[in-house]
């Protein structure tokens, strides 16, 4: 595991802008597994700067993203699908046919999830997958307990992750209590990990993820396992760790 301590949200962000710009020149026909939340706008934001110096081009990359809230449809405001095309698809050259997102209006969901797998399969895989953290160390929606094995299905939100999203929300009941996310096992198997975290909140759960035990207590202590993960922190998301 490779850890790099930015001194800034503003310094985190670009490093982790630079890595998917590098790895998509590399690979123009990168597969790339997105995140949201607030922790990768800065990064979304130097992306779209980077394109717009025509440093880099998504005209062949595809995405799928790694969550969506259910019962929210893409033109929800507090819908991924939405917060993707608003922070960066609308801004950059992607083609929306390479553009996946969970669909959380989908009437049949088994389906949804089983053809989410076949599509990532079908494409040959992640290459580079994209990772915020919950407080409680979840990646995608996948909470505390998760096992491991887990593939993308349907997934009861913890309570501190709807507390935790509900500044999203216009009011807290508003916040879905599930969602589709892709399974830790799903995650695992992209090529390349990139995990984005900044802030005080997130000390503990980046101890306990690169540090602590690996156990489905804290998912994100899976990475451990992986064998190509970078880590881009600021300081104060890194304060926790024995350096
Ligand atoms: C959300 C998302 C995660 C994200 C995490 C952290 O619940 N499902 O993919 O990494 O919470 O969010 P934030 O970056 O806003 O702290």
């Amino acid at each position: 595991m490779r850890v790099i301590i930015t001194d800034s949200y503003d310094q985190l962000g670009k490093q982790a802008a630079q890595l998917i710009s590098d790895s998509i020149n590399e690979k123009p026909k990168l597969v790339l597994g997105l995140a949201t939340g607030s922790t990768p706008l800065g990064t979304y934001k130097s992306l779209i700067e980077l394109h717009q110096k025509q440093q880099v081009s998504f005209k062949q990359v595809r995405t799928f993203n790694l969550d969506e809230y259910l019962g929210l449809g893409p033109d929800h405001p507090s819908s991924y699908h939405y917060y993707m095309y608003n922070n960066l698809f609308n801004q950059i050259d992607i083609n929306p046919d390479n553009v996946r997102i969970p669909k959380g209006l989908s009437e049949d969901l088994d389906t949804e999830c089983a053809d989410y797998e076949k599509e990532i399969k079908g494409v040959g895989g992640i290459d580079l997958q994209i990772l915020g953290i919950g407080v409680n160390g979840h990646i995608g929606f996948n909470e505390p307990q998760t096992p491991f094995g887990s593939r993308t299905r349907v997934v009861d939100l913890a309570q501190e992750t709807i507390e935790a999203n509900a500044r999203f929300f216009d009011n807290r009941a508003d916040v879905p209590r599930q969602a589709i996310s892709m399974g830790i096992r799903s995650i695992m198997h992209a090529r390349r990990i990139v995990l984005l975290a900044n802030g005080a909140s997130k000390a503990w759960a980046i101890e306990r993820s690169l540090q602590g035990p690996v156990t489905e207590d804290v998912p994100a202590s899976v990475l451990q396992l992986h064998p190509d993960v970078t880590v881009v922190l600021d300081r104060e998301a890194a304060a926790s760790l024995t350096l």
